[in-house]
């Protein structure tokens, strides 16, 4: 609830104000809006339409979880008493990416994008949840300038990240699920304060992807999100993958102890002395939890807590059904995996690498390695991909799209076969941007890469800065996505009546129905079925 009736302000802007403005070659000074801790001053930006938009960034929703904060639920802002400037990009949450100008530990900030402050009838609120593994990311650098001409106020927002944000003694010492309870935080700040902004406090869509898509499903699941949206988007990821779903932490959490020297038992004290380390310190111990390349591809995950005021998580989402009704559009892009085989395609030794250790390599890749049956999933896997030829690039690229993407995501669709609107797409146009480059030196084109979507919601990308010119195909699939997707985040249906395509919700049968979004947007059935078939058929 607000507490008061949001006021606005349109400042006077004193005439010295005006004139360092101008000398500095910004925007006139923007308004101020009246949040619940005090008053923030945004500035204009101009979207791809040539619209005047307003952005506030840098907004505090949490207290800065440092000192004794660190390993704890986060806290309720504090409130100020000046006006906040939050005209620039505030820092990124620790990690060992280098994505960000600025990294603090206290990071816990939003940033809040509209169109317009005062609309006649409020604007639909999009809220983004950005992935890199739990480990990187940042909402800075996801601009709004595709979504802000659809009409919504488009929000973004940092969370913990690494050991900082996901690690757990399984215990009261250190809970866990820091990362996830953060979006719920930012969550309530926007049920209390997006009206303000423009934005209807009802109306929420979640949307993310890769770890940011797992989370939102997570929403979807935890009973501590409930009330807080009505509309969820999970782009390349849900709660079930296997890299996604929660694993007891204390093995984890023990060995970074003993990697920073600090005690591994009892957790009271292993938490304490955690509590003590440098920053840097904490965070670059993670990397040491990762056995190769991309595995595992979540270096710490979600727990399973005991029940309480404070739990995220109760139970493994295997076990738990939506607490809402929620809209939920969900889907995979037609080359996931190419995000890392981009890497192969350069470095060829990797490959062979991959191809000489797969006994030992893939049960930690696709984690199964406490089946009794791995060498043998191992062998099928093999088999299916590549017969009994070495491993090559463009098979390798499938057969990672679906153990940690395809797969998952068509169980969990069909796990909700009774309570959700769903509705399911194949993203498959390849413009000038992938993220198959990001571990290559050059452009590769090896398909439609895992995160290839969202240069298409926005306007830049903190992984892949935008620049110079796009071509014109590129803007004319931003435009095709982003109606979709604010179509849905307006109706809670991509396709409204009045929409000459018409995307149907998934009926559930052998086959369920996509929406393959290419260069033309049709609609299909039954996508990689035979693919995802082979690995039900595993049974790990
Ligand atoms: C982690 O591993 C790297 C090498 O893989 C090493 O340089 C580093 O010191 C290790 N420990 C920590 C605390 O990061
Ligand atoms: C690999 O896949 C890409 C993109 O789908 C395609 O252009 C290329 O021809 C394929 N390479 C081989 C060797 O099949
Ligand atoms: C939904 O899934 C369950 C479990 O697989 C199945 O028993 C049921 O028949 C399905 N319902 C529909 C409507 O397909």
């Amino acid at each position: 609830m607000p507490a008061a009736s949001p006021t606005l302000f349109f400042f006077a802007a004193s005439a010295a104000s005006l004139m360092l403005a101008f000398l500095s070659g910004d925007d006139p000074v923007g308004p101020v809006v009246r949040t619940k801790q005090g008053l923030v001053r945004g500035a204009f930006d101009t979207s791809y339409g040539g619209r005047k938009f307003l952005g506030f960034q840098n907004l505090p929703y949490a207290k800065p979880p440092v000192g004794q904060l660190r390993f704890r639920s986060p806290q309720a802002p504090d409130p100020w008493v000046d006006i906040r400037d939050a005209t620039a990009q505030g820092p990124v949450c620790p990690q060992n990416n280098k994505l960000g100008p600025k990294e603090s530990e206290d990071c816990l900030y939003l940033n809040v994008f509209t169109p317009e402050l005062k609309p006649e009838k409020l604007f639909p609120v999009m809220f983004w949840i950005h992935g890199g593994g739990w480990v990187s990311g940042t909402g800075a650098g996801y601009k709004a300038g595709y979504l802000i001409d659809k009409n919504v106020v488009l929000v973004t927002i940092n969370y913990r990240l690494g050991p900082l944000g996901f690690l757990s003694t399984d215990d009261e010492n250190c809970p866990g699920n820091f990362g996830l309870k953060d979006q719920v935080a930012a969550l309530k700040w926007v049920k209390e304060n997006i009206e303000a902004f423009g934005g209807d406090p009802d109306d929420v869509t979640l949307f993310g992807n890769s770890v940011g898509a797992a989370s939102a499903h997570y929403h979807m699941l935890s009973t501590a999100s409930k009330g807080l949206f009505n509309k969820a988007i999970s782009e390349s990821g849900v709660a079930l993958a296997t890299w996604a779903r929660p694993e007891p932490g204390l093995d984890n959490a023990r060995k970074i102890a003993v990697l920073v020297g600090c005690p591994s038992e009892p957790s009271a004290a292993l938490v304490k002395c955690l509590r003590g380390v440098d920053e840097p310190i904490l965070t670059a111990a993670a990397l040491n939890l990762t056995k190769w390349f991309f595995c595992p591809m979540a270096q710490l995950r979600p727990v399973v807590e005991k029940k309480s005021e404070d739990s995220f998580l109760s139970d493994d989402p295997l076990n738990l059904k939506p607490h809402s009704s929620i809209p939920w559009l969900v889907g995979v892009n037609s080359e996931e995996g190419a995000v890392f085989t981009g890497a192969f395609v350069e470095y060829n030794t990797m490959l062979q690498d991959l191809d000489r250790n797969s006994d030992k390599l893939f049960p930690i890749c696709f984690a199964y390695q406490t089946s009794p049956r791995a060498k043998l999933i191992t062998e099928r896997i093999r088999n299916f991909y590549f017969s009994s030829n070495p491993l090559t690039v463009n098979g390798s690229t499938n057969m990672i799209s679906d153990g940690l993407f395809t797969w998952k995501t068509d169980e969990s669709i069909r796990r909700y076969n009774d309570t959700q609107a769903t509705y399911y797409y194949l993203f498959s146009y390849r413009g000038k941007y992938s993220m198959s480059d990001i571990y290559a030196i050059g452009d590769v084109n090896i398909g439609v890469a895992h995160g290839d979507e969202a240069f298409y919601l926005f306007s830049n990308n903190p992984y892949m800065p935008i620049t110079g010119e796009l071509p014109a195909k590129d803007i004319e699939m931003a435009k095709k996505l982003t109606k979709l997707w604010t179509d849905f985040a307006k109706t809670g249906n991509p396709t409204p009546d009045n929409d000459p395509l018409h995307w149907p919700q998934v009926t559930f049968g052998r086959e369920l129905q996509y929406l393959r979004i290419g260069e033309k947007l049709e609609v299909k059935k039954g996508l990689f079925q035979k693919r995802i078939d082979f690995w039900k058929s595993l049974r790990f």
